[in-house]
């Protein structure tokens, strides 16, 4: 029986009770977090927290014990005999459990805070062929920042994406691509990396950050400037990148196939570099 978190304490996932009444439910009032183990260690813990603070900050939900954050998760591996896996953790707070209205909970109430840790391989296939992904227009809102589980518009292309057979839905605002469902999109052009801004048009990605490191450091020029979506047929290779699945090719988008289809020599070798920070264990090194 697996094991999560819930409000204080580790409890077998059938006893796990949430409130009706809880805004996460409502309101879709809540934050999430999504950060990858690998069998003996979690890859970039430190930014995966701040980050989760920083969108607990960024929406005023208070959670008195947010330092725990590191603490839990490597809990929620343990209790659940994971250690020695690959796993995801999911962590999520709503603004807590209280009579429906838009105001805030008024005197404040505890936020619900929900943890669990599931065991997870990369989809290798995806990662070697690469993948089609979709072009939409954007319809989320304007703090795409934040990780809040509020995803409906993040889901319902997703699923026109899906339903039409592609891995992965990217969205175009204002004429620019910005980031995927849930990834970020890099392109390759004359050798050059460019991806969009960090900005509150994309969630400013982990494994985006950790990838423009390691691109810069060996030699590849990186640009953050957003790509227009009508100068996708120029561009020579095209990735999607995120805490579960690393880094895949995207070979074709939309009707238009990238490069010669096939993963391309950076997107490769960026994933080797990838592979080999996270094997070394510390982004920061
Ligand atoms: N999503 N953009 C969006 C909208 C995302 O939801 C995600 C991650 C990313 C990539 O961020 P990172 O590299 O830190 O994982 C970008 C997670 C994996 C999810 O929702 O499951």
């Amino acid at each position: 029986m697996d094991v999560v978190y819930l409000n204080g304490q580790f409890i077998p996932w059938d006893q796990a009770r949430i409130s009706p009444d809880d805004r996460g439910f409502l309101f879709g009032d809540s934050i999430y977090e999504v950060t990858r183990w690998y069998g003996g260690y979690f890859f970039d813990l430190p930014s995966h927290a701040a980050r989760f603070r920083r969108s607990l900050h960024e929406t005023r939900i208070i959670w008195e014990e947010e330092s725990r954050f590191e603490e839990i998760s490597e809990e929620l591996i343990h209790h659940n005999g994971l250690g020695t896996e690959c796993a995801m953790v999911y962590f999520q707070a709503t603004r807590g459990v209280a009579p429906r209205t838009h105001a805030f909970p008024d005197p404040p109430v505890k936020p619900t805070v929900y943890g669990f840790a599931r065991r997870q391989s990369l989809n290798t296939l995806a990662s070697e062929r690469g993948v089609g992904i979709w072009l939409t227009p954007d319809p989320r809102w304007n703090r795409c920042d934040i990780k809040t589980t509020a995803l409906i518009a993040n889901i319902l292309p997703y699923q026109e994406a899906h339903d039409k057979g592609f891995a992965e839905v990217c969205f175009v605002r204002n004429g620019f691509v910005t980031e995927g469902a849930h990834s970020n999109i890099f392109f390759v052009r004359d050798e050059s990396l460019y991806t969009h801004p960090e900005n509150n048009d994309i969630l400013a990605g982990i494994t985006r950050k950790n990838i423009i490191s390691i691109a810069r450091s060996n030699g590849i020029n990186v640009i953050e400037e957003a790509v227009a979506a009508d100068m996708i047929p120029y561009m020579n290779e095209a990735l999607i990148c995120n805490t579960t699945g690393e880094i895949v090719p995207a070979t074709r988008i939309s009707d238009q196939v990238i490069g010669d289809g096939t993963p391309g020599p950076v997107t490769k070798r960026l994933q080797i570099l990838l592979r080999e920070l996270i094997q070394s264990g510390d982004p920061h090194r």
